[in-house]
């Protein structure tokens, strides 16, 4: 069953919606809030740990329910209900979309092809268990009988971003292995990652659903290659093991296949941290805390799949987003963590987010003539309010930001907590509501400044304000409440796709740049340049003199 069709621009809730906004556009949020003095209750939800206040968007009522209906216009409804029973959603590839499978209690029936996926998500996850036990608690060993001190994931893409994010996201609750992350086909990394490390107590995990991604496999030769120059070459099955769809392929690097960490075409890379690929987490903060993640992401999946829309934390979220895109035509978006061991999560979700709905071909093959794919960025507060927030506060661009934010601090410093989340609460609070000329003369007033010198500062220090925000506050960082984050997302971005009318889970985009870096290393290697554009050529020559 395939997904249907239409294109959002022909629905009667996006004409509605382009009027809608004309009367919208300029009101200020200070406006709205005073005219509903509830607004903060009737924009906002609670579910589990998380309160998301939307509150502080450029929407009123009509505004919500006009999404809501254009949502059921385009059959976000049925669209759920394919992309959860299992149906090849991904047309391009022929491929199930199944990653919440993966995350599904294991007496579920979820049919890919007349089977039953369970037992099999199942059974690697006991594979997963068991070997994190071993490596944790030191039975299992190097080819010494050294326990393993170091852990090196190898991958690129989803088969890095997922496991690296998380890892570092949970550092609280890891354990005395250290994790190690080698992706870029860039040989100083794998080499400076390579220099300290202990043949004898490192443990090599090579993932790649494909596994013929040239940087990984480049990169696994480049450790195997070291490992081989320090210890004997028949102890290699003890220091690699593999995360892969293609049995062949890693068997024929040279990974035992009861070293093989299987994974289904039905997981996409982007979303497969939930997989085996998700092994280096397992290993660096235990089975459990694994499972904890993935207990959260399923919990925020029913909530998706059964929510009213009115109260759907990624059905609101992804229309906002399309409110903002498509609408107010803002050209990218923030993601702010107020965590610092956020920091990776802007950079997991450009992946997640760029590389699902960054298309221009809609699901009947025709070239699209609106908007899609927002452009994610983002970086910690506070930290961030010391580098871009200049830019969001009075530059002249449009970018809808969104705040995420825990109550509790983990290591209850409570003055640190207190600091941290009075800046959360204050940025949200200042760009909403900006300063005013009149605000900025009243203060100035106090300043002994010269008539001339209060004119000429005044433009500068006016702040317009009606900046949106969304706040999604957290009860504490924890595996279970991490996983219920991702998992907010990744539905985030199928509800985008599908009011876009793309396919999301394929990304036939980064093959262009593969084919033709192919051909230019044989050149390279050849030293012989063939036809290219005069730029390329030069610089090429440049390379090669
Ligand atoms: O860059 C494209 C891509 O296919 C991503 O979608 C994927 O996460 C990454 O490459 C790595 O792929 P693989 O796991 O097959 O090595």
């Amino acid at each position: 069953m395939a997904l249907p069709t239409i294109n959002p621009t022909t629905t009667k809730a996006w004409e509605a919606l382009i009027s809608h906004y004309e009367n919208i556009k300029n009101v200020h949020l200070k406006d709205l809030f005073k005219q509903n003095p509830d607004r903060a209750q009737t924009f906002s939800t609670v579910w589990n740990d998380f309160y998301i206040d939307y509150s502080k968007n450029r929407i009123d009522q009509t505004t919500k329910t006009l999404l809501l209906d254009l949502a059921k216009e385009v059959k976000l409804e049925d669209a759920i209900q394919h992309y959860f029973s299992g149906s090849s959603i991904n047309e391009t590839e022929e491929r199930a979309v199944l990653h919440t499978a993966l995350r599904a209690p294991s007496n579920k029936n979820i049919l890919v092809a007349d089977k039953n996926v369970v037992p099999e998500v199942t059974a690697v996850k006991e594979k997963i268990k068991q070997f994190t036990d071993q490596v944790i608690s030191g039975s299992l060993t190097g080819y010494t009988g050294k326990a393993f001190t170091d852990i090196v994931n190898i991958g690129i893409g989803g088969s890095d971003l997922g496991p690296a994010m998380i890892t570092e996201s949970l550092e609280f609750y890891k354990n005395h292995l250290k994790l190690h992350f080698i992706s870029n086909v860039d040989g100083d990394h794998v080499h400076q990652n390579l220099k300290n490390l202990d043949p004898e107590t490192t443990l090599f995990v090579v993932v790649s659903k494909t596994f013929s991604t040239q940087e990984t496999l480049s990169n696994a030769t480049t450790a195997r290659n070291w490992f081989t120059d320090k210890a004997p070459k028949t102890e290699v099955g003890k220091h690699f093991v593999a995360v892969s769809s293609n049995i062949p392929n890693v068997t024929a690097f040279g990974i035992e296949e009861e070293n093989i960490f299987p994974l289904w075409d039905w997981v996409g890379g982007r979303f497969s941290l939930w997989s085996a690929v998700g092994l280096s987490i397992s290993l660096s903060v235990g089975y459990e805390n694994f499972e904890a993640l993935l207990e959260g992401a399923h919990e925020m999946d029913e909530h998706f799949k059964t929510a009213p829309f009115e109260d759907n934390i990624p059905v609101l979220l992804g229309m906002l987003s399309i409110w903002y895109n498509n609408f107010f035509k803002a050209e990218s978006e923030a993601i702010i963590p107020y965590s610092q061991y956020l920091h990776r999560l802007p950079a997991y979700l450009q992946q997640g987010i760029m590389e699902s709905n960054g298309k221009s071909v809609d699901r009947s093959g025709n070239k699209i003539n609106y908007q899609t794919g927002t452009i994610i960025w983002g970086e910690p507060g506070t930290n961030a309010q010391h580098a871009f927030f200049q830019l969001i506060h009075q530059g002249t661009k449009i970018i809808p930001a969104e705040f995420i934010g825990f109550k509790k601090s983990l290591f209850n410093d409570q003055d640190h907590q207190d600091k941290l989340m009075a800046n959360f609460f204050a940025q949200t609070e200042a760009l909403m509501n900006g300063k005013t000329e009149a605000e900025v003369q009243e203060e100035l007033k106090s300043k002994n400044l010269s008539a001339q010198k209060l004119k000429q500062l005044v433009p500068f220090k006016i702040f317009e304000g009606n900046k949106p925000t969304t706040t999604v506050l957290i009860e504490k960082l924890t595996p279970k409440n991490l996983g219920a984050l991702v998992s907010m997302y990744e539905q985030r971005i199928f509800v985008q796709g599908v009011v876009w009318n793309i396919f999301s889970y394929d990304q036939w985009g980064v093959e262009l740049g593969k084919q033709l870096a192919t051909k230019i290393l044989n050149e390279i290697n050849d030293t012989t340049i063939s036809e290219h554009d005069s730029s390329t050529k030069t610089l090429l020559k440049q390379y090669l003199n």
